[in-house]
């Protein structure tokens, strides 16, 4: 098994399927592959009998078209983060999108009726939008480049807003749950909080994909009002457990 990106080398996936085969004393290995070119290292994958392979940056797109079948996630989302082979075919899954949605419905309950707002407009985005939806959410788009939350929001039949004070009333109606899927917060723009202008009253709950730092200023300004929060990490590693079984077939073992 292994990691498809470019650049790649920083991943955390090996540390968390490695650790896991180890935990199992599976006779198996992850390894990151920096490649150019996905349809190259599909030939590689296949002589290797790989059962499956992670697919980051920049290739969640371009690897679509090589596949033999696709998930309806992979199709809905337009992006594809888990390759497995099954009977000799290339299947092409999302677990982005069950990595957000589980820590989420595991710490705050059912989203089914809740009222959310959706920082971001890009391909993280879309995935939390996609689980958001799937759980019977009201989403609200909320967008710096209000076209691109147009174009999202149509594909999901949500709201949408750009992100500006002028929209303070449309927010705060869509505020039960808060979440901040673009890179703002993360380096090197940490010190800004892309929802500095909404006034928290400690009832909304706040969740930021990002996992480094593990409080962001859109976090912290929640902790500071009193708000429940929640960050990245558990995404990462639940994203990753899914991979695990799928790749597997066993769960990963969590507890010791
Ligand atoms: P990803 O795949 O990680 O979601 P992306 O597709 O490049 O990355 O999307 C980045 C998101 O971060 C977008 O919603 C972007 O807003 P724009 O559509 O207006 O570009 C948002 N973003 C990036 N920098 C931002 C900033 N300084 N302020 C507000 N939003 C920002």
């Amino acid at each position: 098994m292994g990691i498809i990106g470019n650049p790649v080398m920083h991943t955390k996936s090996p540390v968390i399927h490695n650790g896991g085969y180890k935990k199992l004393g599976l006779d198996a290995v992850y390894v990151p592959f920096e490649t150019d070119d996905p349809a190259t290292f599909l030939e590689l994958a296949a002589l290797l009998d790989m059962k499956g392979f992670s697919v980051t940056v920049p290739f969640k797109n371009d690897i679509i078209p090589l596949m033999d079948g696709l998930t309806e996630s992979v199709r809905s989302i337009g992006a594809c983060n888990t390759v497995t082979r099954i009977d000799g075919k290339w299947i092409g899954e999302n677990s982005d999108y069950t990595g957000f949605i589980k820590p989420l419905i595991n710490d705050f309950g059912s989203l089914e009726g809740k009222n959310v707002t959706l920082i971001g407009a890009g391909g993280a985005a879309k995935a939390c939008l996609y689980a958001l939806k799937e759980e019977g959410a009201n989403v609200l788009v909320v967008n710096r480049t209000v076209e691109k939350a147009k174009d999202l929001a149509i594909q999901f039949d949500t709201e949408y807003v750009g992100l500006s004070k002028e929209n303070l009333n449309k927010i705060t109606e869509y505020s039960d749950v808060i979440v901040q899927t673009t890179n703002v917060g993360m380096h090197p723009l940490e010190d800004i909080n892309p929802l500095e202008f909404f006034p928290l009253t400690g009832k909304e709950y706040l969740y930021d994909i990002i996992y480094t730092p593990e409080v962001t200023c859109f976090l912290k300004a929640g902790v500071d009002k009193g708000c429940k929060t929640l960050n990245g990490w558990p995404m990462l590693l639940e994203q990753g457990y899914r991979q695990f079984k799928l790749f597997t077939g066993m769960d990963f073992p969590v507890e010791d």
